[in-house]
């Protein structure tokens, strides 16, 4: 298969043709694909009928139907994995989907999952797509108000919970937080939800409200292991996945079914190169995009074995990643570069003492690689002979764009090289004008339409024209800045809006600021990225106060806290460093591109402030950096 063809739209279309005709269909579509990016109304196999899960599933049996489909690795070594055959999967699936049916639900609900990683959320997600529900993940990093504001925005009607989730030493009580988000219920904003289902796992004690709450284990037993597809057109909803953006309030990306299942089922046979025994690792946590297309659907549309770890890289020791990959003889092992580079400084003599024959392809997703980390990722762990696919892709593209393909394309290190057939990134100037040189560098676009392109932003569409296609003309803009060299491989140097990406998760600094405001004893803040050995970005807030503070660190605890309780954990400032005032512009606007300069220790490049309204806190906040 040759990478490079340029297509022309017609020959687009026909391609995409082909790659759906190699999937199921209740009915065949009538047109290919509508619509466009000047009317923002994209639509692909408009007529066509289908259900994914007999695609992921049933399509499987006469074949598969004793092949693992499924391995679950406890956070715990000395917990038993799990095993699900291809058969055994289709029938848990089709009894959590008469169970969501008992308890009301119905195609077009959404359904949201709050949960650790264990079986249940993938089969609950499957069960959703069986009955035509609508299912939106809310990573268990988040605080109970992020869940409330994600309950109200999707109107979820019901929630599947743990009592408690593992995480490396941790147990985070799931369902005390669900609890918690509920009853942050008034008059004025209140969630949907009617039930809420328990998944056991750590035996937590919880309390539960009757009428409201019940234990999985209690009603599946009463399930009937036969469920009916529903038939589903291919523009209906999939799922709903929140990410952060430029503003404060996260988006609900949408995605619809046929579309995204022909690209994600498509790309990950291409990009990984999959054969019938190959055993696929994606490390990343379900409530991510990477989670739903890459450890769930991908590998199930292709009858693929894929392995959910519940656990973390480093518990109980540095040397779990590859003990996961010699226990299940693990071919393709698909991580985030934070990871490669949290174990890179436990040094090479961890992953040098494990052979790992069975791996063939390592991917890396979430944020660029740099250099150093690929290098090691593909000398320590690969042993110089597996291929690093770099893939490069978002919640809202629903699938990898642009990626090498394992073992066929010419590898370049920290470079995600060339676009996937049928997929047309350009580069775009600061004027707006499509760059034609092709060694040059710009702000990465999407010249035309893809089947998995996210279709809306869950009830508020105006924001998604606004968000995606109205910085230029006919065209999707990613948000992403990329360099593009003579082979015309690509290198995607990060983001050029106001997101940061801290271990591959999308923070909106907006987000961030907010948060920190609702801290009484702060006046106004501003958040911006900064280098992070480890992480690759972290986060740095500057904020005045309206107090004095003999002890700062008193403070920036308590800020922490706040920011915690809004938004997570995982939103916390790495660094906080209190000032008198922010640099602004005479029409009282934050600078933060000076902060930025500031905070990257690029202090050449931080321009005129003299036209600041208060060029001297500039000084101040240079001599307080941390
Ligand atoms: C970044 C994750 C460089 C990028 C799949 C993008 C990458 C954002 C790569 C999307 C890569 C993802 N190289 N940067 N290979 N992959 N990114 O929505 O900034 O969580 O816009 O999707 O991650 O993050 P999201």
């Amino acid at each position: 298969m040759n990478q490079k063809t340029t297509m022309l739209s017609s020959e687009l279309n026909t391609y995409w043709g082909e790659v759906a005709n190699t999937f199921q269909w209740k009915k065949k579509w009538d047109t290919i694909q509508t619509g466009n990016f000047t009317d923002v109304n994209v639509e692909w196999f408009k007529g066509g009928q289908l259900n994914i899960t007999e695609n992921c599933l049933d399509r499987h049996l006469e074949k598969r139907r004793q092949k693992k489909a499924l391995i679950f690795e406890p956070n715990n070594p000395n917990e038993a994995a799990a095993f699900y055959t291809f058969g055994e999967l289709h029938i848990a699936v089709s009894r959590f989907a008469n169970l969501l049916k008992k308890k009301g639900i119905k195609k077009g609900d959404v359904v949201c999952f709050y949960m650790g990683m264990t079986p249940e959320l993938m089969i609950g997600l499957l069960a959703c797509a069986r009955i035509g529900a609508i299912h939106t993940v809310v990573f268990g990093g988040f605080s109970p108000q992020s869940l409330f504001g994600r309950l109200i925005d999707s109107k979820a009607k019901l929630i599947v919970t743990h009592d408690g989730a593992y995480r490396g030493d941790k147990v985070t009580p799931l369902k005390s937080m669900v609890d918690e988000a509920l009853a942050m219920n008034t008059d004025k904003e209140k969630t949907s939800v009617e039930t809420v289902i328990i998944v056991r796992r750590t035996n937590n004690d919880v309390d539960v409200v009757a009428g409201r709450d019940y234990f999985y284990d209690v009603l599946i037993k009463d399930c009937d292991l036969h469920c009916p597809a529903e038939v589903m057109e291919a523009e209906d909803p999939l799922f709903i996945l929140y990410t952060s953006g430029s503003t404060g309030k996260p988006k609900g990306l949408l995605h619809t079914i046929a579309g995204y299942m022909v690209h994600v089922g498509n790309s990950f046979k291409d990009v990984f190169q999959i054969k019938e025994n190959d055993v696929f690792w994606c490390t990343a946590d379900i409530g991510w995009i990477t989670g739903h297309s890459y450890l769930t659907y991908g590998p199930l549309l292709n009858g693929t074995t894929t392995i959910m770890f519940e656990g973390i890289p480093n518990y109980p020791t540095p040397a779990r990643f590859w003990e996961v990959v010699e226990k299940h003889q693990i071919t393709h092992l698909y991580t985030a570069p934070t990871a490669i580079r949290s174990l890179e400084k436990f040094g090479v003599e961890i992953p040098d003492s494990f052979p790992m024959k069975s791996l063939k392809v390592l991917g890396s997703v979430g944020e660029p690689i740099n250099e150093e980390a690929w290098q090691w990722y593909h000398k320590h762990v690969g042993k110089n002979k597996c291929p690093i696919v770099d893939t490069w892709w978002q919640t809202e593209t629903g699938g990898i764009m642009i990626s090498p393909l394992a073992g066929i394309t010419k590898l370049k290190p920290a470079h995600a090289t060339l676009p996937l057939k049928g997929i047309v990134p350009i580069l775009v100037d600061e004027k707006g004008n499509i760059v034609t040189e092709l060694v040059a560098s710009g702000n990465l676009c999407i010249n035309t339409p893809w089947p998995s392109l996210a279709r809306t932003i869950y009830g508020d569409h105006e924001r998604f024209k606004q968000t995606y296609f109205s910085t230029y003309k006919d065209l999707y803009f990613t948000g992403d800045g990329a360099k593009r060299d003579a082979d015309g491989f690509f290198r995607i140097t990060g983001r050029v809006d106001d997101v940061i990406n801290v271990s591959g998760h999308r923070i909106g600094t907006a987000e961030v600021e907010e948060a920190i405001n609702e801290n009484p004893h702060v006046t106004e803040s501003a958040v911006v990225g900064f280098p992070h050995p480890i992480k690759g970005q972290g986060i740095y807030a500057f904020v005045t106060c309206n107090d004095h503070f003999d002890h700062p660190e008193d403070l920036e605890k308590d800020i922490r806290e706040t920011v915690q309780k809004i938004i997570g954990p995982i939103a916390k400032p790495d660094v906080i460093q209190i000032v008198l005032g922010l640099p602004k512009t005479r029409s009282g606007k934050i600078m933060r591109r000076i902060l930025r300069k500031i905070v990257e220790n690029d202090l050449e490049n931080i321009g005129d402030t003299s036209t600041l309204l208060n060029p001297e806190c500039v000084d101040l906040i240079i001599e307080g950096k941390k």
